[in-house]
């Protein structure tokens, strides 16, 4: 599995650091909210995701969407099918999607408005990697773990072809290994 990497773009320690930053400005953000839902986006956020609602320190209600965007085994099309919607009722709630990466913002761009139209009181996205020079959707993630260059990384719950996620690091996968 390490073979097929080609460098260590974020180690086991730094995504540490930044999880544990993150959830402190969190904590802090929502200290007046008492219906904060964390919304985690499977499967990739799910590594980021346990950590990072271990290191909140808030009540929290915790929900899963899983979604599947049409498009090749390494970028979205911004076509979002629902797999699994969300079974808490976001009307009047503070809700806080987690995702692993926002490349071009269209699968986010996407669910915020469909979130949006179930009136939650509050939708921010955190987001643990943004690779900015692919955006293609007007969306910014309001938590950012690290902004990363244009490459295709994997560990840490992000994937290729379903394998990888189960990496402790973030790494950049051997460019031979796409089937482009
Ligand atoms: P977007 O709609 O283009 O922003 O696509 C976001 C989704 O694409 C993420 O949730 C990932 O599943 C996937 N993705 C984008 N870049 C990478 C990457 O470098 N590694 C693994 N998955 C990625
Ligand atoms: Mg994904």
């Amino acid at each position: 599995m390490h073979d097929d990497i080609e460098r260590i773009l974020l180690s086991k320690e730094e995504i540490k650091t930044k999880v544990k930053e993150l959830a402190d400005r969190i904590t802090e953000d929502y200290e007046d909210s008492d219906s904060l839902v964390v919304v985690c986006i499977l499967k990739g956020a799910s590594v980021f995701f346990a950590d990072l609602i271990r290191k909140i320190n808030r009540q929290v209600q915790l929900d899963f969407m899983s979604i599947s965007s049409y498009g090749d085994s390494r970028s979205s099309s911004g076509v979002v099918q629902i797999r699994k919607d969300l079974d808490i009722n976001i009307y009047g709630k503070d809700v806080l999607i987690v995702e692993d990466i926002m490349d071009s913002g269209q699968t986010l761009a996407y669910l915020c408005e469909m979130l949006a139209a179930r009136d939650p009181s509050s939708l921010k996205i955190c987001a643990l990697l943004d690779k900015p020079e692919r955006r293609i959707a007007d969306i910014q993630p309001d938590y950012c773990g690290f902004q990363i260059p244009d490459e295709f990384v994997v560990g840490y719950g992000l994937d290729f072809a379903e394998k990888y996620r189960n990496l402790e690091y973030i790494g950049v996968l051997k460019p031979e290994l796409y089937s482009d």
